[in-house]
């Protein structure tokens, strides 16, 4: 038994000397210790000898298996490595290349500052509603106080997209629907923004479409103060707390009375400089209470119940909060533009 396995470990250490790579490794440990292995096959032979030399021949068997074992083992982590040392020679990486830039996205200023408006109102109570923006000629007009033939209705040059249905020119249409579906007629107060359409020729301040955020509250006793204090605490929460407001008589045939609301230069103080065009205010917006006729359109009791609405230009706002000139700026997605807002949202709005 000791001479066969002499011999054996001999073979084994030329044939494994002679192994190149992992494949061939694979065949000789099977061709030594397989089931049908030589080695394996040495096991045969022990049952043909006495108790006693079984002891000591056994324990030859079992440590030169082990030895066998670990010399194939060993070959193999060699192999390996050399194959490791060879791939990282021939795949040469250059540590010294510039990285990928990954860009990082940042919210768009006119989502900003929707955010910023609905967030306060939500904060009040108020439900964010939407409406279509292809809408009827009905909703954008006739049931807000414009019948047919009303000259106002000149006032916002329309895209039709079809007789009697067009891109809707405001948000207002928002007003009425949420009057009509609110089946109890009951208490409003809703915000809603949403893109609207106008026959403009673009240029730094008009765009064909832009976005509005509309407001609407319908209750008892609703009256200019509400508006007038609604409207403090928004600019107040947009453009700072010494901010102030004031109103100035305007007319949208929805409204009665209708104002439009200046908000004082925020970059003067109120002193007068380029930006407020020597005025110390700066326009912001348009409102007014409910006209009567609107509310008894949409099916509320005009007796009982009152109401303010108002509606927002979001570019014109975004402008003055951040001080761009050019409306077509905000459309245009140049990632300079855009990056500006990125490190807002790092460092925060000066
Ligand atoms: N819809 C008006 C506009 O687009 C703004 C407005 C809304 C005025 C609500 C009064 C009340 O000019």
């Amino acid at each position: 038994m000791e001479k066969e396995i002499k011999q054996l470990k001999k073979d084994l250490e030329q044939a494994i000397a002679k192994v190149n790579d992992v494949k061939s490794l694979n065949d000789l440990r099977v061709h030594y210790l397989g089931k049908k292995g030589k080695i394996t096959g040495l096991k045969e032979m022990l049952k043909e000898l006495s108790v006693e030399d079984k002891k000591t021949a056994g324990k030859l068997f079992n440590d030169f298996r082990q030895e066998a074992t670990d010399l194939i083992e060993e070959k193999e982590i060699n192999l390996k490595r050399k194959a490791l040392d060879e791939q990282l020679i021939t795949e040469k990486i250059d540590p010294t290349l510039g990285a990928t830039e990954i860009k990082t996205g940042s919210i768009h200023p006119l989502d900003r500052t929707i955010k910023e408006v609905l967030d306060l109102f939500v904060s009040m109570g108020y439900d964010v509603v939407t409406g279509p923006e292809i809408e009827s000629d009905e909703y954008n007009f006739a049931r807000l106080n414009l019948p047919k033939d009303h000259p106002a209705r000149d006032m916002q040059d329309s895209l039709y997209v079809a007789t009697d249905y067009l891109l809707r020119t405001q948000t207002s249409p928002t007003q009425v629907r949420t009057m009509e579906e609110n089946k109890a007629k009951g208490p409003i107060r809703m915000i809603a923004p949403g893109k609207v359409y106008r026959k403009d020729d673009d240029d730094a301040t008009h765009s064909h479409q832009f976005m509005q955020i509309e407001a609407l509250v319908v209750d008892e006793n609703i009256n200019l103060g509400h508006l007038k204090g609604t409207l403090e605490l928004m600019v107040q929460t947009l453009f700072g707390k010494e901010r102030k407001i004031r109103f100035r008589p305007s007319y949208f045939p929805f409204t009665e009375p209708s104002l439009e609301v200046d908000v004082s230069c925020f970059r003067c103080d109120g002193e007068g400089c380029s930006f407020c065009k020597e005025s110390g205010w700066l326009e912001i917006l348009g409102a007014g209470m409910v006209h009567p006729a609107v509310l008894e359109m949409s099916g509320y009791d005009k007796e009982k119940y009152s109401g303010f609405a108002f509606g927002l230009g979001v570019e014109r706002l975004a402008m003055l909060k951040y001080g761009i000139n050019d409306i077509r700026q905000f459309y245009q997605n140049h990632l300079h533009f855009l990056e500006l807002f990125e490190r807002i949202d790092k460092e925060g709005h000066k």
